[in-house]
């Protein structure tokens, strides 16, 4: 099968097999009135239509981009996109004043979405998660990272990650599995978290890497979840397991869980809104992507991440979701990119790096997604205004109008074009 997006104002990429970092985040490929051919799951070809014409047969499928402007699309590499129930009642006691952590430690918090977590049945999960997937398709993203830690034991945990992996097979988005086991202290091991801490080691992790369910682990390094020690501990068998290494870093508190993702050659450092400049300098000097998720800071209003002061070192930045229910509950990585431009401080350019190419290094598939380039997979999406600018300066809406995963249009007009399984 062959498809043909022609008519497009603009197609706009960056370009490269790895990471960009600092000055290269802007560093995008603009080219006007250009088309872009996918044969089956591929990209072929990515130029001007004669051009196209001349070396190819005509397409099986048109898209007909209708002067929008054609990007990849979006890689969102931090999400938590399993839950059941929701924490509205928080959202209320924080704008009076409360503080995330306080309402955590008054079970409230992530605690609050294990115990409906626990409580659900898998086909309520799975039908769940598979409507937030089709929100994220519809809003342009056509793969995320999606974490577990809402189970907070095996049993629950596990769940979380089959719900992931049958998501994965039934629905367009592709999905890079990460356990989160080690999300917080579940209420049974509070009076002793030491224990919570050896039970993963010895039990819950192992398990789970021997299952198979998950390609990659991550931890909520953070003053009065994990300290350093305990997640120097969760990490170090984790590579023996294969799997790669996530952190949830400097969120809250400035703990150097930015310099220890570094010193375990994570794939990611993520949140860092509290990093500190040796923080970012360990960063800068290693291939570990900063990943930064300016929902969070906004919906629990705090200070942005130092976006700039990253970017300046020399650091490989990407934008992220977080898409969770207590810290910012929303899909939209479009809303991502405007948080990143007028809270951050990044460049229109730089933000649509962040968001594709940079995402995809963050889940480590920038060889094989991430960009509109010939022999990436043919993942897009066709916006409804001529130029990428228009992505972020249309803020709060939609701009996405067609999307392509792995050859085939899925979305159309806004719209899901069939139930089809490509995951
Ligand atoms: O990334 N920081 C920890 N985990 C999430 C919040 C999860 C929740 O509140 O349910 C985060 O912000
Ligand atoms: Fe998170």
């Amino acid at each position: 099968m062959s498809l043909l997006v022609r008519g497009a104002h603009q197609v706009v990429t960056p370009i490269g097999s790895t990471a960009r970092r600092g000055h290269e985040l802007s560093d995008i490929r603009v080219l006007p009135g250009a088309v872009v051919r996918c044969d089956d799951e591929t990209i072929t070809f990515v130029g001007s239509e004669e051009e196209h014409d001349r070396s190819f047969d005509s397409a099986d499928t048109t898209i007909d981009a209708m002067g929008g402007c054609v990007l990849p699309g979006f890689v969102d590499p931090h999400t938590h996109p399993v839950w059941a129930g929701s924490r509205e009642a928080e959202f209320d006691r924080r704008l009076k004043g409360e503080s995330y952590m306080d309402i955590a430690r008054s079970g409230g918090g992530i605690n609050a979405t294990v115990r409906a977590t626990r409580a659900a049945l898998p086909q309520e999960l799975l039908a769940t998660t598979l409507a937030r997937f089709d929100t994220f398709l519809a809003y342009g993203t056509t793969t995320i990272e999606a974490k577990s830690g809402y189970g907070l034991n095996l049993e629950t945990e596990s769940r979380m990650l089959e719900v992931l992996a049958t998501a994965d097979d039934q629905h367009p988005i592709t999905v890079h599995r990460t356990c989160l086991a080690a999300h917080e202290v579940p209420p049974e091991h509070r009076a002793d978290p030491e224990e919570w801490v050896r039970l993963l080691v010895d039990e819950i992790h192992p398990e789970i890497a021997r299952r198979g369910l998950a390609e990659a682990v991550d931890v909520f390094c953070e003053t009065g979840v994990f300290d350093l020690e305990q997640t120097r501990r969760l990490l170090t068998d984790a590579r023996d397991y294969g799997w790669r290494i996530h952190l949830h870093a400097d969120e809250l508190t400035p703990l150097g869980g930015a310099e220890l993702a570094v010193e375990f050659g994570a794939l990611s450092a993520d949140h860092l809104l509290c990093v500190t400049p040796e923080g970012i300098s360990a960063l800068s000097g290693s291939e570990t992507v900063a990943v930064l998720l300016p929902g969070t800071a906004f919906f629990l209003r705090q200070d942005y991440a130092p976006a700039r002061d990253l970017i300046e070192a020399g650091c490989a930045v990407a934008l992220a979701t977080d898409c969770n229910p207590g810290s910012s509950p929303t899909e939209s990585m479009p809303m991502i990119l405007a948080l990143a431009t007028l809270g951050m401080g990044m460049s229109v350019a730089e933000a649509v790096t962040a968001a594709t190419l940079n995402g995809a290094a963050a889940i480590g598939r920038a060889h094989e997604q991430g960009s509109l380039e010939i022999g990436k997979r043919a993942d897009l999406i066709v916006l409804d205004s001529p130029t990428y600018q228009n992505l972020v300066y249309h803020f709060g809406v939609n701009p996405v109008r067609n999307v392509v995963k792995n050859g085939q249009e899925v979305i159309r007009e806004g719209r899901p074009v069939a139930a089809e399984s490509t995951g």
